[in-house]
């Protein structure tokens, strides 16, 4: 069933969050569905411009469509993740979407506001719920100053301006996590005093993280291991640090980078383990199966099982 967000971060505030996922493919919706309806959990499929242009906006909404029928029982919002307005305005076109994310977080914090308002008028007309964002996620790197540092991170003291003139549903702010595989170049992890400000200033506001992959260990070792290169110094976020944010407000956590390394583990393996082969089935059914396990292993820890 599709349910707006509006209404999973009311129930889940400071008790657990939603995990918002990045889909690219047919087997990342199955195994996402699969997931939900079996944890019982609410969850947020979501979906960037680059993957819906891979499939075609088309393709990828019709899979989601498709699943929503194979998993009657599965409880889900429908996002648009790091949409330009053009991008919101024909999600909400579609009629398909109930959540788009506007990110104007590169503007300066007037520009961000006039981009971030002119979305949620029009989505609001056609009850979709806007996330936007406020502070620059980026990798923190190592030889920028302190001062640099802290520009880049949600400055507390601006948040309740922009939350009260843009009439956004929920904030991404930007506290220590960036995208990717290579988290935390510079940075000590998540920056719990300035999640705690911004949660001071906004309280019951939802907060979202992105940049909430964990990159597991295990994982970058068994890619490497069957052929991968991937850089040591591959790190993400704490899991321990992810159930604290929760405390603090943060509603929705998205994850993408580990369903890419899953990925890239299960299909390297494959073809290492049976050079012989080439068949597209048999390594995506273990893709599945294996999206389904480390989506329920989010529910868990996200606090979510059986909330839906
Ligand atoms: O932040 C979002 C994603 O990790 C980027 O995915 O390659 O579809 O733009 P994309
Ligand atoms: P990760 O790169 O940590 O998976 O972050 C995903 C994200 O924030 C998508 O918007
Ligand atoms: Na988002
Ligand atoms: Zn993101």
């Amino acid at each position: 069933m599709l349910v707006s967000p509006k209404i999973f971060y009311k129930n889940c505030y400071g008790k657990y969050a939603i995990a918002a996922v990045n889909v690219f493919t047919m087997e990342q919706v199955h195994g996402l569905f699969r997931a939900g309806e079996k944890a019982n959990a609410p969850f947020i499929v979501q979906m960037t411009p680059v993957a819906r242009n891979y499939a075609h906006p088309e393709m990828l909404l019709a899979m989601i469509s498709a699943a929503t029928k194979i998993y009657p029982k599965a409880t889900f919002a429908i996002h648009l993740d790091h949409g330009t307005e053009a991008h919101a305005f024909d999600a909400i076109a579609s009629n398909q979407f109930n959540s788009v994310m506007i990110d104007a977080s590169h503007d300066h914090f007037e520009t961000n506001v006039q981009r971030t308002k002119a979305v949620v008028e029009k989505a609001h007309k056609y009850n979709v719920v806007v996330e936007a964002e406020l502070g620059v996620l980026s990798g923190v790197e190592d030889d920028i100053s302190v001062d640099e540092q802290h520009a880049k991170y949600t400055q507390p003291e601006e948040v309740v301006e922009f939350v009260n003139r843009t009439h956004c549903d929920s904030l991404a702010v930007a506290v220590g996590t960036s995208h990717g595989a290579y988290k935390f170049s510079g940075g000590q992890g998540i920056q719990f005093t300035i999640l705690e400000e911004i949660q001071n200033r906004i309280p019951n506001f939802p907060i979202v993280l992105h940049g909430g992959s964990a990159v597991n260990v295990t994982e970058i070792d068994r890619i490497n291991k069957s052929g991968g290169q991937l850089m040591a110094g591959a790190a993400g976020v704490d899991p321990n640090e992810i159930v604290k944010s929760i405390e603090y407000g943060v509603c929705k956590i998205n994850i993408a980078t580990d369903t890419r390394l899953l990925w890239t583990r299960v299909h390297r393996e494959f073809f290492k383990d049976s050079p012989d082969l080439f068949d597209p089935i048999i390594p995506g059914q273990t893709y599945i199966e294996e999206q389904e396990k480390f989506i329920l292993e989010k529910f868990d820890l996200f606090g979510a099982t059986g909330k839906a």
